[in-house]
């Protein structure tokens, strides 16, 4: 049943809600095995036995938003606060550009310091100094304005997480002054502009239920977004959700094969919370459909304090080490990571 469904969303592209709770709550370990197999075998198809990597700039743990899953929310007064200057920020990009990066991404909480005209100058010096290079932001909610500027001046990509398809369970997750309709919002202006888009959302955090995660991939279909950033919920010990418990590694990694089935040409990180519930968590990412993944370039020195949650993997390893020890990852298991931008590329509508 569930491998016939597989199928199905090989070939079309599609599945109801109620085929996508089927699928994610029947499967077995050989619908898993077939899924992961698929996926595996489309990505080499695509991108070969290549991944790419971007290098990511933490460069603000200030955030406005108090979205209760998070470490740096701003009600956790125990994080010491910090944010870099544009001068280092674009240390980290010489130290990444040094080491073989061609995709800087921008990640920070919202933090109202960085107004658009500050942010539109660090973009535009980071492009005119690395023309070779790709941005990357995510910085989340903003004005359709201020995203066009950024644009304007250089940045390429964008990733926003949508958290959840679903309202209610938004609603549960997020204080009221942070709407659901906003994000959904932020995410159609930013592909209208022409950014490479990126939704996503966690696995196994605090009241989801398969329906939920049905609801994720239906709009994961319908938004068609050039990335998708997925990893298991993991609890930070500073959060009204501390007492819960991680997500599933095993529904995470069925959950990536299916969006390679679903998007055979989108990018997909094996992200760091995979890295983080389990040691090898990003090879099986990558074996399992991912085709990026993303070292962090922050100053080492600041790395404890942009904890989204507990015992973050590579909190200790600078450009090089971090670059360094990905690519003997990778090499174990017959990848090599590129130094290519990685743009999104579709291919002929066939399907
Ligand atoms: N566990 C896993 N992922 C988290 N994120 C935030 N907090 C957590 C957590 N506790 C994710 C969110 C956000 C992205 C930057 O990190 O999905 O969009």
């Amino acid at each position: 049943m569930v491998h016939d469904l597989i199928d199905q969303l090989y070939q079309t592209h599609h599945l109801t809600h109620a085929q996508w709770v089927t699928v994610l709550t029947d499967y077995t370990p050989d619908d898993q095995a077939y899924a992961t197999q698929l996926a595996h075998a489309l990505t080499i198809a695509k991108f070969g036995k290549k991944i790419f990597f971007r290098g990511i700039v933490e460069y603000t743990n200030y955030c406005r938003n108090d979205c209760l899953y998070c470490g740096i929310r701003h009600s956790n007064h125990q994080v010491k606060r910090y944010r870099l200057s544009k001068a280092e920020i674009l240390a980290c990009c010489e130290d990444g550009y040094q080491n073989g990066f061609r995709t800087f991404v921008l990640q920070g909480g919202e933090d109202p310091y960085y107004t658009t005209e500050i942010f539109e100058e660090i973009i535009a010096t980071i492009h005119q100094r690395y023309p070779d290079c790709a941005i990357t932001l995510s910085i989340g909610e903003s004005t359709k304005a201020a995203y066009q500027r950024f644009f304007d001046a250089g940045a390429d990509r964008f990733l926003l997480r949508h958290e959840t398809a679903s309202p209610a369970l938004y609603r549960r997750w997020h204080p009221a002054y942070q709407p659901f309709e906003h994000r959904m919002q932020c995410l159609k202006e930013l592909k209208a502009i022409g950014y490479q888009t990126g939704c996503g959302f966690m696995v196994g955090a605090p009241f989801q239920t398969i329906a939920d995660l049905a609801t994720d991939m239906v709009f994961t279909t319908e938004f068609q977004p050039e990335m998708i950033g997925i990893g298991p919920f993991i609890p930070h010990s500073q959060t009204p959700f501390k007492a819960y418990s991680a997500g599933n590694e095993q529904l995470t990694l069925f959950i990536l094969s299916l969006c390679r089935i679903l998007l055979p040409d989108v990018l997909l990180p094996a992200t760091t919370a995979l890295g983080t519930v389990q040691g090898n968590g990003r090879q099986l990412g990558v074996l399992a459909g991912c085709n990026v993944v993303m070292p962090n370039l922050s100053p080492l020195r600041f790395r404890k304090q942009y904890l989204l949650y507990d015992n973050k993997a590579g909190i200790n390893d600078d450009a090089a080490t971090g670059i360094q020890k990905l690519s003997e990852q990778m090499q174990t298991i017959g990848y090599q990571v590129v130094r290519s931008r990685g743009d999104f590329q579709p291919r002929k509508k066939e399907y």
